[in-house]
Order: C-alpha cells, then sequence, then structure tokens
C-alpha cells in the first residue's frame, strides 16, 4: 500500500514540472505577443505554427499525464476498495458445523457463528477434512469434557481472511490447518529435542491463546477442539498452527498428513531412531499404526510384525510393509510376540490402539530384556493405568509422543516432499469418502474393519 500512495505523489511532482514548462512555454511564446504590436502583419506564421506544433505536444504530455493520474487514482480506489473489501471480510460468518452437544451424543449440523480472525489469527474456508481416532475420543469428552464441542483437527482449507498483523499468509492460500505450533524461540523449541512448544501448545482448553472462542451458536460459547475443529465450515487459528501446502501435494491427500498417519511415521525416526535390522511391532493398524509400518520399513527394519483384531487390518498394512501378521487371540499380545522373535521380544513396541490401559504392561514385556523400547502413541478414555514396573527395571524404556516428535515447521515440510516424490502412498490411506451433511457415517465407517482413512467433502 505504501508504495501505492507514492504513486500520486511521483505522478504530482512529474505533473507540476510538466506544468512549469507549460507556463514558461505560454508565457515566453504567446503571451508574449501582448508586449508586441499584435497585428497580422507581426506574425511570423512559420514560428506560429511551429509553436503551436509544440504546444499541441505540450498539452498532449499534459493530458496524458492527468489521464496517468486518473489511472493511478483508478488503481489506488480499486485497492482502496480491497482494503475495505478485506474489512468487511472481517465480519461475523454464519456457517455450517459439526456439534457435539453430550458426551457420546452424535453430531448434530448446525449453523453457528464465526468471529472474525483477531491479529495474529486467520480464518480458513475448509475443503476437506478426515478424521483421526482422537476425534472419537473428543466426542467421548477426552481429554476434558468440554460441550458443546467441535471436533476434527485433520483437513486443509483456504484462507478466507487474515488479522492484520498476519505476516506469512494471504487470503486464497491453501493451507493445512495444525494442533502444534511451533515458535523456535522457546525452550523446547531451541532444544531441538521435542515438538512440543511452549508459546504455542497443544491446547486442550477448548479456547484460543486469549482464552476465548471463535463460535457461538445463539450467543452461546462453542469450544474449539486443540486449536483446530476442522468440523466446520469456517475456522480460526493462530497463524503460526497453520501451514501452507506445497500444491504438487493432491489436496486431498493434505488431511492425512494432519495427524494420524504422520504420527506414526513420526515416531520412528523423530521419537525413537529405528536401526537398520531391527525388529518391531505394532499393535493397531489404523492411521497411526501404517504411519509406523511406513516409518518401519524406510528404516529397514527386518521384521515388522502388525498385530490388530481385526484379519482385515493387515491388507493395507501389507501394502505398507509389515513382515508379519497376527491376530490378537486368547493368548497374551507378549506369549505372541516372544513366539515370533524367538523368544527374545522385540527392540521396538509401538502402541497404536485406544485402549492404551488395557495393553501397556503387555507391550513392555513384548520388548526385548536391557534395551527394548516402547512407545505410546494411542490415547484412550481411561486416563490413569496401573503398571507393572518389575520389567520396565530390566533395562526397558517407556515414552510417550504427540505427533510422533515431528516439528510442524521444521520437519513436516520434509514428510510432504516425501508424499510429492511418492516415496509415502498417502492414497492407499483413502477408503471412504462422505459429503460433510454426513459426517456421522463417517465416524460410522471408522468402526469397519475395511477402513482407514474417511474424506469428508466440504
Ligand atoms: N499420540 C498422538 O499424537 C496421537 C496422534 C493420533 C492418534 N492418537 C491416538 O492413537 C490411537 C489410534 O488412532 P488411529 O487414528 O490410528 O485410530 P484407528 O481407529 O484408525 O486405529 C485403531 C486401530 O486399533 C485397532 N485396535 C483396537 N483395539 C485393539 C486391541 N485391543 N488390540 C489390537 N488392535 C486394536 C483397531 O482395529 C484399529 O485398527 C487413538 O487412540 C488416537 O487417539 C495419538
Ligand atoms: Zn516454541
Ligand atoms: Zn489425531
Amino acid at each position: 500500500m505504501n508504495l501505492l500512495y507514492c504513486g500520486p505523489i511521483i505522478n504530482n511532482i512529474e505533473i507540476n514540472i510538466i506544468w512549469c514548462i507549460y507556463m514558461l512555454f505560454i508565457k515566453n511564446h504567446i503571451f508574449s505577443c501582448q508586449n508586441m504590436n499584435f497585428s497580422c502583419q507581426n506574425i511570423n506564421f512559420p514560428t506560429l505554427y511551429r509553436d503551436l506544433h509544440v504546444l499541441y505536444i505540450y498539452i498532449y504530455i499534459y493530458i496524458t499525464a492527468c489521464l496517468k493520474q486518473f489511472y493511478l487514482l483508478h488503481i489506488i480506489i480499486s485497492r482502496f476498495d480491497f482494503t475495505i473489501m478485506n474489512s468487511s471480510n472481517h465480519r461475523v460468518i454464519t456457517c455450517k458445523c459439526a456439534v457435539v452437544w453430550k458426551s457420546g451424543e452424535e453430531l448434530k449440523i448446525e449453523e453457528i457463528e464465526v468471529d472474525p480472525p483477531k491479529s495474529t489469527e486467520v480464518r480458513i474456508k475448509m475443503i476437506y477434512a478426515s478424521l483421526c481416532g482422537t476425534d472419537v475420543l473428543c466426542c467421548n469428552g477426552f481429554p476434558k469434557p468440554l460441550f458443546p464441542r467441535i471436533p476434527g483437527h485433520e483437513g486443509v482449507g483456504a484462507i478466507e481472511s487474515v488479522g492484520e498483523s498476519v505476516k506469512d499468509l494471504k487470503e486464497g492460500d491453501i493451507v493445512m490447518p495444525h494442533f502444534l505450533g511451533e515458535c523456535g524461540d522457546c525452550p523446547n523449541c531451541k532444544s531441538k529435542r521435542s515438538n512440543l512448544c511452549h508459546k504455542y501448545p497443544l491446547n486442550f482448553s477448548g479456547l484460543l491463546l486469549d482464552g476465548t472462542s471463535r463460535m457461538s451458536i445463539n450467543g452461546q460459547k462453542i469450544y474449539h477442539h486443540v486449536s483446530c475443529s476442522t468440523l466446520s465450515e469456517y475456522i480460526v487459528l493462530d497463524e503460526n498452527y497453520v501451514i501452507k501446502v506445497d500444491p504438487r501435494l493432491p489436496i486431498e491427500h493434505v488431511p492425512f498428513l494432519c495427524c494420524a498417519f504422520t504420527t506414526g511415521f513420526g515416531a520412528t525416526w523423530k521419537d525413537v531412531n529405528i536401526e537398520k535390522g531391527s525388529t518391531v511391532a505394532v499393535l493397531g493398524l489404523g492411521g497411526v499404526g501404517l504411519g509406523v509400518v511406513e516409518g518401519a520399513r524406510q528404516k529397514e527394519a527386518t521384521k515388522i510384525i502388525g498385530m490388530d483384531i481385526h484379519e482385515m487390518k493387515s491388507e493395507k498394512a501389507k501394502i505398507y510393509g509389515i513382515t508379519d501378521f497376527i491376530n490378537i487371540s486368547e493368548k497374551s499380545i507378549s506369549e505372541l510376540i516372544k513366539d515370533a522373535t524367538g523368544g527374545l521380544g522385540v527392540d521396538y513396541f509401538f502402541e497404536c490402539t485406544d485402549v492404551p490401559q488395557l495393553t501397556i504392561n503387555e507391550a513392555i514385556q513384548s520388548t526385548r530384556m536391557g534395551y527394548g523400547t516402547v512407545i505410546v502413541l494411542g490415547a484412550g478414555l481411561v486416563l490413569d493405568w496401573q503398571m507393572s514396573y518389575v520389567p520396565l527395571m530390566f533395562g526397558r524404556t517407556l515414552k510417550g509422543s504427540i505427533y510422533g516428535g515431528i516439528r510442524t515447521h521444521t520437519d513436516l515440510p520434509s514428510i510432504i516432499d516425501k508424499c510429492i516424490r511418492k516415496e509415502i502412498k498417502l492414497d492407499e490411506l483413502l477408503t471412504h469418502e462422505v459429503s460433510f451433511n454426513d459426517v456421522n457415517k463417517a465416524f460410522e465407517y471408522l468402526k469397519e474393519p475395511n477402513c482407514v482413512k474417511v474424506l469428508i467433502k466440504f
């Protein structure tokens, strides 16, 4: 805008100069006639003709400059209009969203009001969303029973409007909203050892960073879900939680990188660094589990044992690289794993179910004595577990993780690059599609054994 405002100033100078020349011309060549004895006999016609010709050129230049001035003015006005339009975009929007009113209830499609973005925030018009296991938990009150609430933290959309202090994003950008930010300055960001930023944290409060919500229904506040709430036509969040998407990545694949799959994939090189030749067990072959399988394969683990309660889950898992599949039967998990590893147990065990409270002790006992590691990625409604710690004393490690340790601004682009280069097959994750109005169907599909990811179209 500043540059544009320089336009008329420069142009004014230009016009003033032309005006001065013009006046000088008039003074020297025409009005000087007044001092002469002005009669036809005194007029030198060739000179007058030349002078009029020059005058014509000056007038021509002057009119052109004026037109240019008008043209610039027109641009400024249209820019100014655009700014006004922007600020009119900074109005409350009424749109559709999916609300959970009470723990365990179906979602209801409601008309809500979405406030304009504040200073460093952006408002996104959602294009696609998908579900992760945590959305199911969210509808059941995880991690806190905050209702009414809009679930969803996987999705992609276009920036509709931006707050006045937003630096790196603009209207129309295709972006991925996220539940983790990365300031680069706080102790955790500086350490480079964690993706849990202090300034832009994983926010379980149901509110944005200033402690308020941008969504309401008939004046009643609606809670956000981890800064995102992607099951709404419009969402508002701080720009630090937003990642601009490389257009080479198919837009319908973007939601799949927002949480589950990337969590599993990232955990294999950020939470632990699987060595070539390792043995790996993956319990739960949904979005998270398949990400682990893909990561373990890329890390050249020699044995990747997939486990699930559904046999059908092995089909996709084979595409991503399991070497063995175990259908959880009456035998305990640790016995099954010991059987499959010559009694030793695995080097790495990834817990990727929504019932970690049931499986955690078995997971620890399934790992190799001395240096086996359990990585807990799964989350459940039961928040306190009883843990038998003796197996842990035998040199084993138990590690928890959010988003597989992936830093949204530093690490995620390299995963996106892998997807663009087709080193990761994201299209294999897509098993079902629904329109936004049928969002409850998406939750139903998730329970089916052949379902991995449901794409929700707005
Ligand atoms: N730590 C994180 O940052 C993070 C990120 C994403 C998801 N999660 C959590 O991870 C879990 C999995 O998420 P998802 O999106 O992959 O869900 P999902 O529903 O796609 O997959 C879960 C899988 O676990 C299987 N399963 C359920 N009970 C089992 C059991 N007792 N034994 C073996 N397999 C069993 C299911 O059949 C399914 O295949 C959820 O609890 C979710 O909340 C955590
Ligand atoms: Zn930080
Ligand atoms: Zn998730």
